[in-house]
């Protein structure tokens, strides 16, 4: 098993090569290491997937490189694709739409199509909660439609599991969509809430609370993804001969398809994770209230049935746990 995974230098990416070296397998990982947000934090995580000298290489290269990706699949030869690499965020996709078609649909056409030429036994792909827009059926679940997608990142993440569908279809190419809901922990994006709070609460400065704080995420601790991931990478699907086309199953197919929630099935409100934070800095956070942002939900909850019948695993981590472990990490990582 030769595993390739794009966005390697990446949150989740980085925490997936740690447990595939862990393992022994031999790791060739993609990644551009672009400055979408600080790339220090992005090669101190490549430093810390060298020092565990297991079998790791990185191709710094950008998905949407045809070129300069093809050479990457020819020198791993990989059996296996972890597909992680995208223009994440739902807020930039608004200011910058085109690195979302270049990354997302130029860049995952690209892999699909090698994925194709080298026979892969399976490709993973990162799809996001995202794609249940305002849906307001809780908890969301793979059987529902997804067709309302409320920003391009949405759509784009709605487009991979289409075209996906089309490969395994066509190709028989094996394809796994995971539709990750709001990944928090050590080693986290500094764009994303838990960071951007935690830097503004120590430097004394107020924080941006959206919905003026009436938000809710199913927050899921990145040990649960990686979990998650690895489970679902190790049982590539089949198609599935109960699949009706009379009343089809939005989640599988006659072809080898699937799609996944990887979600805690347990949401919690903004406020009480801002009260976990102040817990654990020992200080009192000052809030900004701001209205909905343009192409932001309020509200967001996995049914991970599908994911624990096919996998036997349920994500469990509690939010308190993980914030303890994401600021005891932030403090110790920039000595603050
Ligand atoms: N973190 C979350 O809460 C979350 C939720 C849902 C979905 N996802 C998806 O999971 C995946 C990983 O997310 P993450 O949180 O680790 O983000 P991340 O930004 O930390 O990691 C993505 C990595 O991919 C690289 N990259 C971006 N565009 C690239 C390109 N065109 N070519 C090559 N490399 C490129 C970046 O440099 C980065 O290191 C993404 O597909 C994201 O959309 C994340």
């Amino acid at each position: 098993m030769t595993v390739l995974v794009t966005g390697a230098a990446g949150f989740i990416g980085s925490h997936v090569v740690i447990r595939l070296l862990e393992r022994g397998q031999r790791v060739v990982g993609v990644d551009n290491v672009n400055d979408y947000y600080d790339p220090t934090l992005k090669r101190a995580r490549l430093a810390r997937l060298a020092k565990l000298g297991g079998d790791f290489s990185l191709h710094e290269v950008s998905v949407e490189d045809n070129d300069g990706l093809t050479r990457a699949y020819e020198a791993a030869q990989p059996t296996h694709v972890v597909h992680l690499a995208a223009q994440a965020g739902v807020r930039y996709s608004i200011e910058n739409p085109a690195a979302y078609v270049q990354s997302n649909l130029v860049g995952f056409g690209n892999i699909l199509e090698l994925s194709k030429r080298h026979q892969l036994q399976h490709l993973v792909y990162a799809s996001s909660s995202s794609v249940y827009g305002n849906h307001t059926h809780m908890p969301f679940s793979v059987r529902e439609s997804v067709d309302h997608p409320m920003s391009l990142y949405a759509a784009s993440k709605k487009s991979n599991e289409l075209m996906a569908h089309a490969y395994s279809h066509l190709f028989s190419l094996p394809t796994t969509g995971l539709r990750f809901f709001t990944v928090y922990g050590p080693w986290g994006r500094p764009d994303m809430a838990l960071f951007l709070f935690t830097k503004a609460m120590l430097a004394g400065e107020p924080i941006p609370v959206f919905n003026r704080g009436v938000m809710s995420r199913d927050f899921t601790y990145i040990d649960d993804i990686v979990e998650g991931v690895i489970r679902t990478l190790d049982a590539p699907p089949r198609p599935d001969s109960s699949w009706d086309a009379e009343d089809p199953n939005p989640a599988t197919s006659s072809a080898p398809y699937r799609v996944f929630n990887i979600g805690n099935g347990n949401p919690s409100q903004l406020l009480e994770m801002i009260r976990l934070i102040e817990a654990n800095l020992g200080v009192k956070a000052q809030l900004n209230l701001l209205p909905m942002q343009p192409g932001d939900v309020p509200a967001t909850y996995a049914d991970v049935t599908e994911l624990r019948d096919a996998v036997g695993f349920t994500p469990s981590t509690p939010l308190a746990t993980g914030i303890e472990r994401f600021v005891a990490w932030y403090r110790n990582y920039y000595g603050v």
